[in-house]
């Protein structure tokens, strides 16, 4: 293997060995050999097209390289400090290998180019897999909300008993927000899908390269308009960095709500013991590990977000070495929000609902206050008015210790001569969710055909 750096014809004196080290990126850009490998060979591809390449240097060039790939998937590849970076590693292996024509793959394009486009095709890949993984978690929501459709919990606001919902309206909730999760994903890919390669190192070349061409054998929807924007363009990682603090803020949101449900004050859920762990000390713990792990890792998320932000603020144009500070954070985003939508998915399906202890719950707090002010209007008191009688219901109830429902008709009738006996239909629990029945409502009946909707924005 030559070990003499590819751009060494200028300098006299080697590189500080210290410098080396810090200004190398193989120990993590080598994640991006399989892409680095897919680009050259449409770029060789091309410059035989063009003439620029003879026929047999183009298929050495790609034996040369499929020979380097299966080397590097089957673990026998020596990756080397001293070249750098995953470009030049494979460069100088192609050409120990091939001799000649090795060093002819570079001819009309730059690191700067090159780079940028492995980066986008290996993100473009993942892209791929983080919407699977977004997908198969809302399956498992929805089959969880389809089972718990008529399971009654208290709904909050400020994390006080707000009204009575259902827990599978809950768990769509859920299912919305990774809906938009999904697109944004989807739509951070439309803006990716552009090939900075031709750019060079950020001018164009001079050789007679087609570009469309290259674009096309890569999946690319286009060639980048601008060399000088293809190659200092981060965007999209950003874009992707953004959609991945969304959907982990939307995680840890789903973390934390998981949390305070399986905790013994509110024993709404028990989580499978597979996704919990104990304490080396309280014999009695059973500990939510997964889901505070998830919510930990939202603000590692976020970090790589604000990280991203920073690398590219006041950068000139066009390529800059900070650029290469890109990468780990792309990769730990990406490892983490696969990681924590995979254990999400597979944790969902054991999730079991403590159904009397919702109900209990949901009777606390005066749940269905709201649905004895609406009836109260339905029997022609304004709702200003009735939202003052049934304040002062509930503050007599207070005094009493008693829930709404407990009340007999004459002592309601007291807050309101308008209170009949048909009043407590609307006071239990099942009245109260079964009345918003229009779409986006707690109903049972309304969180079957959102989930039937749902089912069939999924396939
Ligand atoms: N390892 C570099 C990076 O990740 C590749 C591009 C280097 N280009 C350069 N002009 N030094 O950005």
């Amino acid at each position: 293997m030559t070990d003499k750096k590819l751009w060494a014809g200028r300098f006299a004196a080697p590189t500080d060995a210290f410098v080396e080290a810090f200004t190398a990126s193989v120990e993590f850009d080598q994640r991006l050999a399989p892409y680095d490998i897919q680009g050259s060979i449409a770029h060789a591809t091309m410059l035989a097209r063009q003439g620029i390449l003879s026929d047999a240097e183009r298929d050495a060039i790609i034996g040369g390289l499929e020979r380097i790939l299966a080397r590097i998937e089957a673990g026998g590849f020596q990756w080397s400090v001293e070249l750098e970076d995953v470009h030049m590693n494979i460069e100088a292996a192609l050409t120990d290998d091939i001799g000649i024509a090795g060093k002819k793959l570079h001819t009309g394009r730059s690191r700067n180019d090159q780079v940028a486009t492995d980066v986008r095709l290996w993100l473009r890949a993942e892209l791929v897999e983080i919407r699977s993984a977004v997908r198969r978690l809302q399956h498992a929501l929805v089959d969880l909300a389809e089972r718990e459709a008529d399971t009654i919990m208290p709904g909050f606001t400020h994390l006080q008993t707000a009204q009575p919902i259902t827990f599978g309206h809950h768990m769509m909730a859920w299912f919305e927000m990774l809906e938009r999760d999904h697109a944004r994903i989807a739509d951070c890919g439309t803006r990716l899908n552009v090939m900075p390669l031709g750019a060079a190192a950020l001018a164009g070349t001079s050789y007679p390269i087609d570009r469309d061409y290259t674009a096309g054998l890569l999946g690319f929807d286009r060639p980048a308009e601008n060399s000088l924007d293809a190659v200092s363009d981060r965007d999209f990682a950003i874009e992707f960095a953004a959609a991945a603090s969304i959907l982990m803020m939307h995680l840890s949101r789903m973390s934390e709500e998981l949390i305070i449900w399986s905790s013994a004050q509110f024993h709404f859920i028990t989580l499978s013991d597979s996704f919990c762990t104990g304490s080396s000390i309280m014999p009695q713990k059973k500990n939510p590990d997964v889901p505070e792990l998830i919510r930990g890792k939202s603000g590692r998320v976020f970090g790589h977000l604000v990280a991203l932000l920073t690398l590219m603020k006041s950068q000139p144009l066009a390529y800059n070495k900070d650029n290469q500070e890109d990468k780990e954070p792309l990769f730990d985003a990406v490892d983490n929000v696969k990681g924590s939508l995979k254990v999400f998915a597979d944790m969902v399906p054991a999730i079991t609902c403590n159904h009397d202890a919702m109900r209990q719950a949901a009777m606390k707090g005066f749940a269905t206050a709201t649905d004895l002010a609406d009836y109260l209007v339905r029997k022609g008191t304004a709702f200003r008015d009735a939202h003052e009688v049934v304040g002062k219901s509930v503050a007599y109830c207070i005094q009493k210790g008693c829930d709404l429902a407990d009340l007999g008709l004459d002592e309601l009738r007291r807050f309101s001569p308008a209170i009949d006996d048909d009043v407590f239909d609307c006071l239990t629990l099942d009245g109260s969710v079964a009345a918003r029945d229009h779409i986006g409502g707690t109903a049972p009946a309304q969180v079957r055909k959102a989930i039937e909707r749902a089912r069939a924005r999924l396939d």
